[in-house]
């Protein structure tokens, strides 16, 4: 994972949220890319936002593999506050709507997220990945150990509280991708985008690759390219349609439209 450098292209007028969008047909596959934006509804900041996450940190002191070995403490109490937090909230209007279009379409759907949360899961989305991982998940720190990810919610609030791998003795560290590490699921999601006719793309700045690239990748292939948010990512010109509006408002309208 790592910030992307996009090249300045035309920006091409958005529309409001007041839309018609052409219907899928049975032979469209929809690939849907989310991003913190799908959860701001619910309660859970986004990243680059007025009250982001990343505005109180620096991203190099809490989501590196060289800060966790700095400071495993600083970064667990980071990932443990946002597990407090997450215990909080629920699914919204617009996680919901990505279940009824992932009814409607069965195997031609597939998600892939951005988002450590839970909420996808919670409204009931089961064709998933999670390429940044998941929060309410721990695993061994050493890469070569082969102990699996396992479900975890508990908070680690001090360098004693933190518990080690039962196989090899390491840290146990958050089950999240990093700056600087390959995100998961990559072969998968790469096939995805290679057969998919239509790119939904909804609430992410389009600044952190390699997501920021998904849009190019499936434009290749001639999919149309669908952005949901309340502004324009900064990788906005490769969209075909920017619908302009909050995720929970305008995604459960959009699926009705694709749905037919
Ligand atoms: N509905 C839809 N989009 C929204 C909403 C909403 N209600 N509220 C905010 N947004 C949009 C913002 O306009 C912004 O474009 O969500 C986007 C959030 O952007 P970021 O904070 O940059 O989050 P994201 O793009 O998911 O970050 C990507 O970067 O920091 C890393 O690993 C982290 O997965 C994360 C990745």
């Amino acid at each position: 994972m790592r910030a992307a450098t996009l090249p300045a292209l035309p920006a091409a007028a958005a529309r409001a949220a007041d839309f018609m969008i052409q219907p899928l047909s049975a032979q469209d596959r929809v690939f849907v890319l989310t991003g913190a934006g799908i959860s701001a509804e619910s309660g859970l900041p986004t990243f680059r936002g007025a009250d982001g996450l990343w505005r109180g940190h620096h991203v190099q002191d809490v989501a590196t593999p060289e800060a966790f070995r700095a400071n495993p403490e600083m970064v667990w109490q980071f990932y443990s506050e946002r597990r407090k937090r997450h215990a909080t909230v629920s699914a919204n209007p617009a996680h919901f709507a990505l279940v009824e279009l992932e009814r409607h379409l069965g195997e031609r759907f597939f998600l892939c997220t951005q988002n450590v949360d839970s909420l996808h899961e919670q409204a009931g989305s089961k064709r998933i990945v999670h390429m940044h991982g998941r929060l309410m998940q721990t695993r061994c720190s050493r890469e070569t150990c082969r102990t699996k990810p396992f479900e975890d919610d508990r908070a680690y609030l001090s360098r004693a509280e933190i518990p080690t791998c039962p196989q090899c003795g390491a840290l146990l560290r958050p089950h999240i991708c990093w700056f600087g590490e390959v995100p998961f699921s990559m072969d998968r999601i790469f096939e995805q985008l290679r057969i998919c006719t239509v790119l939904l793309t909804v609430g992410t700045s389009g600044v952190v690759e390699p997501a920021a690239s998904f849009v190019r990748m499936a434009r290749i292939n001639r999919a149309r390219a669908i952005y949901i948010g309340p502004e324009e990512p900064a990788n906005r010109p490769f969209f075909d349609e920017v619908l302009l509006g909050k995720a929970g408002e305008v995604l459960p309208k959009l699926v009705k439209e694709l749905a037919g």
